[in-house]
């Protein structure tokens, strides 16, 4: 068990000043043992990013963008502990896959907790900022995508209050795995 509650962190949107931490968390992120079915890119091509892509990503995921908002998760010591991106998806547009986005909505991306800091609530407290947000930018609902074999990130994101919507897409690595499109509407 961890010896942390959900009651112990502050979530919160980032900085342009954080980028440093921002580039910290990922690539840890991208070292998890089920990094190949979480994330898009692998460790080598985070850590080959030049340090301008970080800056970049704290200012347009940050605090003061309406595209998109990265939350993290700190402890009382000011250590990062956990992330979640929330994109907006405008309609009309088409999505990073080619697919036409029918209503504005949330899209979340770059999920991570810390294994120390799993299992204690901690990524719902992430999750409800991030949902909240898109609410508060006019989204009509939250989605998101999770391979057919991460079954922990399913149980966190059923947790949340997301369900399956039924689709699903070929995994962009591997075309006989599937990835699950999770919905949550708004309330
Ligand atoms: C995904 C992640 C953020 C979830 O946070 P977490 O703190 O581990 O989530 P929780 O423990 O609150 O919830 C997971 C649920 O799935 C359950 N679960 C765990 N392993 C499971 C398995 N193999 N099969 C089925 N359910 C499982 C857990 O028991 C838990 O449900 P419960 O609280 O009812 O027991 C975290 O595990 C993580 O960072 N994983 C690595 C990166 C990743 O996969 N990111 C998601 C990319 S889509």
């Amino acid at each position: 068990m961890s010896s942390h509650d959900s009651h112990d962190y502050v979530v919160r949107a980032i900085r342009a000043d954080d980028w440093p931490r921002v580039k910290q968390l990922r690539l840890e992120a991208l070292r998890d043992p089920v990094a190949h079915l979480a994330f898009m890119e692998t460790y080598e091509e985070g850590e080959a990013k030049a340090d301008a892509f970080w800056q970049d990503r704290a200012v347009g995921s940050g605090e003061g963008s309406t595209a998109a908002r990265q939350f993290i998760a700190e402890t009382p010591g000011g250590e990062w502990v956990g992330t979640v991106t929330v994109i907006i998806e405008e309609a009309g547009t088409k999505d990073w896959a080619g697919h036409a986005v029918e209503r504005r909505q949330g899209h979340v991306v770059g999920v991570y907790v810390r294994p120390e800091h799993r299992g204690n609530g901690l990524i719902k407290a992430l999750f409800d900022a991030g949902v909240e947000w898109a609410w508060e930018r006019g989204a009509e609902r939250m989605r998101l995508h999770v391979h057919e074999e991460n079954a922990r990130a399913q149980g966190a994101y059923r947790k949340a209050g997301f369900v399956p919507s039924g689709v699903e897409m070929a995994f962009f690595k591997d075309e006989t795995q599937n990835e699950l499109e999770f919905v949550l509407g708004r309330p």
